[in-house]
C-alpha cells in the first residue's frame, strides 16, 4: 500500500435503493480505514449532503450489515441537484467538512450529479453502480439487479403454481420504467409466454393473444405475461382489459412493485458490491479523479466516469428469440 493521494472520503447512496448497497458501504468504509483515511457517511443522499447530514464512520459502523437490504445511510431522490447553484453549495459543504473525495452509490441520475460536481468544482468522485434497473452504461451489472431478478423469479414461480392449477393467464408487472432488463431476465428464467418491454412501440395484443391461444391448443393450461411497468402507470391492467375485451382471454394481474427493491442481497450482489467498494476507494487513493467501478467480462475495473453516463438499452434481439423459442 503506497501513500494515499487523499486523506478523507465520504460515501452516500442516491436514487432508488437496491439490495447490496449496505455491502458496498461496508466495503468503502473498511477499505478507507485500511488506507488510513477518515471516512464519512452522508445520510439520505444529495439531500442529506445539502443539509450537512454527515457523520464520521468507523469499522463498527458497518458491522453486521452486509447481508441486509436497504441502506443504513438511507437514500433520496434530489431533483434540486440539477441546479448548478445547488451543486456549488454541495461542493462548499464538502470542502468545509474537509472531505477530499465523494463516492456515490446509485444509478443514472445520481451519476450525472457526481459528474457535474466533478466538472464544475473539481470534486474527486467515484461512482458505484447501484440500481435494480441494470441500465447504467458501461457496466455489465449494477448492484441489486441480481437480487431483484431473483425476488421476482421466486414470485412468478409461485404465481405459476396457481396459474397452472386454474388454467389461467397472469399478467405480472415487474419494475423498469425505462429499463427492459428485469423483464427480460425474469421472463427467460420463468418460461414466460410473453414479455412486454418498455418501448415506445405499440403493444402487439394480437400477437400476445395468438401465442396464448396456440399454447392452449397444444394443451397448455397457464400463460404468464411479464410486463415491464413502463412510464405510464396501470400498464398491466390495460393489458388485462385488451386481452379480455378484444380477444376473450380472461387473466389476473399481479404487480410485484417494491418487493423487488428489498430483501437480503444475493451472493452475486454481495460479491459485486464488496469488490466495487474496494476498487472505488483504492482508485481514489491512487490519484484517480473521476471513475466508475464497472463489471466488464467478469472483471471489476475502474473506468473513466464519462464512459458510464447515460442509459444502456441493449435489448439483444437474440435474447428475445430465445424467450420466444423456449416458450412455445
Ligand atoms: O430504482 C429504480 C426503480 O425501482 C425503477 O425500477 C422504478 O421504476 C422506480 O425506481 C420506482 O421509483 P420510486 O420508488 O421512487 O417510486
Amino acid at each position: 500500500m503506497s501513500e494515499s493521494k487523499i486523506k478523507s472520503v465520504a460515501v452516500l447512496c442516491s436514487g432508488g435503493d437496491s439490495p447490496g448497497m449496505n455491502c458496498a458501504i461496508r466495503s468503502v468504509v473498511r477499505t478507507a480505514i485500511g488506507n488510513g483515511l477518515d471516512v464519512y457517511g452522508i445520510q439520505r443522499g444529495y439531500a442529506g449532503l445539502l443539509e450537512g447530514n454527515v457523520k464520521k464512520m468507523d469499522a463498527s459502523s458497518v458491522g453486521n450489515i452486509l447481508q441486509h437490504g436497504g441502506t443504513i445511510l438511507q437514500t433520496s431522490r434530489c431533483p434540486e441537484f440539477h441546479q448548478p447553484e445547488i451543486r456549488t453549495e454541495a461542493a462548499h459543504i464538502l470542502k468545509r467538512k474537509g472531505i477530499d473525495a465523494l463516492i456515490v452509490i446509485g444509478g443514472n441520475g445520481s451519476f450525472n450529479g457526481a459528474w457535474e460536481l466533478h466538472k464544475e468544482h473539481g470534486v474527486l468522485v467515484a461512482g458505484i453502480p447501484g440500481t435494480i434497473d441494470n441500465d447504467i452504461e458501461g457496466t455489465d451489472y449494477s448492484i441489486g439487479f441480481n437480487t431483484a431478478v431473483q425476488t421476482a423469479v421466486e414470485a412468478v414461480d409461485k404465481i405459476r403454481d396457481t396459474a397452472h392449477s386454474h388454467d389461467r393467464t397472469f399478467v405480472v408487472e415487474v419494475m423498469g420504467r425505462k429499463s427492459p432488463e428485469i423483464a427480460l431476465h425474469v421472463g427467460l428464467c420463468t418460461g414466460a409466454e410473453n414479455i412486454i418491454l418498455p418501448t415506445k412501440d405499440e403493444i402487439n395484443y394480437d400477437q400476445i393473444a395468438a401465442d396464448i391461444k396456440r399454447g392452449i391448443k397444444r394443451g397448455k393450461g397457464s400463460s404468464i405475461i411479464i410486463a415491464a411497468e413502463g412510464e405510464k402507470e396501470g400498464l398491466s391492467h390495460r393489458v388485462k382489459d385488451e386481452l379480455l375485451n378484444k380477444h376473450g382471454i380472461d387473466s389476473r394481474v399481479c404487480i410485484l412493485g417494491h418487493i423487488q427493491r428489498g430483501g437480503n442481497p444475493t451472493a452475486h450482489d454481495r460479491f459485486l458490491a464488496s469488490q466495487m467498494g474496494y476498487i472505488a476507494v483504492e482508485s481514489l487513493c491512487r490519484g484517480e479523479k473521476a471513475i466508475v467501478t464497472a463489471q466488464r467480462k467478469g472483471k471489476i475495473l475502474a473506468v473513466p466516469f464519462e464512459e458510464c453516463l447515460g442509459k444502456k438499452f441493449n435489448t439483444d434481439p437474440e435474447f428475445l428469440d430465445i424467450v420466444k423459442t423456449l416458450s412455445i
